[in-house]
């Protein structure tokens, strides 16, 4: 496909679950003339402590049923399977722009003030070369402190935005940090996000967040610029959901998070194949 046939063509955004959605919210404002085509892979959520080479081979089964519905680019809208499978994807599917997350570490290093950065991040996160190379390349004059949250995931998929355990995992992790003078805390995962206003109500004006949303979004409309493939369209785009989880169950997620109603559709994982229910 050439890229002026695929103008039109929807760009695939991809996440294990919901967390996703707080990327593909700041994608729709900036872009609103898109298609997107968004999938949260609900039926392996969580990702975050999955190995890397199994993480690698669901984004590939995602990426293939992404090119059978023709997109023109690609959102890895999760920071594990960015970690995981960024590189290897891009090899694999070189006419493909695929645009991955990495830890927003650099505004961070640049933002604080107290030399002290927080990352809330999964553990597959943590290990990969991505963080690594981010944390090597721009936080050399910074302490960088590392959570991982457990369980966190779990509850922001339930709906447990600020119930009493979804506060106390944050407690858990944020509390030490800003003991020891972190002022700045990073979303490593696109879930995390949605607990925004209880990491504030728990920081209490002591540090500042950092959601590296409109950042990307920003990144996939140059991409799309560079390459020539912003949609021509001025009326407002339409987005496709699926899940392999439960459609009923992700419809009412989008409702809580995203503030609209919209038929979300069923996948099904056939060995690492994904098809329509
Ligand atoms: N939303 C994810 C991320 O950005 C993954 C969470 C999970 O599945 O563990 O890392």
């Amino acid at each position: 496909m050439s890229a002026s046939d695929s103008l039109s063509n929807p760009i695939g955004v991809y996440d294990s679950g919901i967390g996703g959605l707080s990327v593909l919210r700041a994608l729709q404002d900036l872009l609103p003339g898109e298609d997107w085509v968004y999938f949260g892979d609900q039926a392996r959520v969580p990702y975050g402590n999955r190995s890397l080479e199994e993480i690698r081979q669901l984004a590939d089964g995602v990426t293939q049923f992404f090119l059978n519905r023709k997109v023109k680019a690609m959102v890895i809208a999760c920071n594990t399977a960015s970690a995981a499978a960024l590189k290897y994807l891009r090899g694999r599917y070189p006419e493909l722009p695929i645009i991955g997350m990495e830890p927003a570490v650099k505004p961070a290093a640049e933002q604080t003030r107290s030399g002290h950065v927080g990352v809330l991040a999964t553990p597959s996160t943590f290990q990969g070369d991505l963080y690594a190379s981010v944390v090597e390349r721009f936080a050399q004059d910074v302490a960088i402190h590392q959570a991982t949250c457990p369980g966190l995931v779990a509850q922001i998929e339930n709906g447990h935005l600020k119930t009493p355990k979804t506060l106390r995992i944050l407690r858990e992790a944020i509390e030490p940090m800003l003991a020891e003078g972190v002022d700045t805390l990073v979303m490593g995962c696109t879930h995390f996000p949605f607990v925004i206003p209880a990491i504030t109500q728990i920081s209490a004006g002591r540090a500042r967040v950092i959601d590296p949303a409109p950042a990307i979004a920003r990144q996939v409309r140059r991409v799309l610029e560079k390459n020539d493939q912003l949609s021509p369209r001025t009326s407002a785009g339409q987005t496709t959901y699926f899940t392999s989880g439960d459609a009923l169950r992700m419809q009412r997620q989008i409702q809580q998070l995203l503030g609209i109603q919209t038929p979300a559709r069923a996948l099904r994982w056939h060995a690492e194949a994904l098809e329509v229910e």
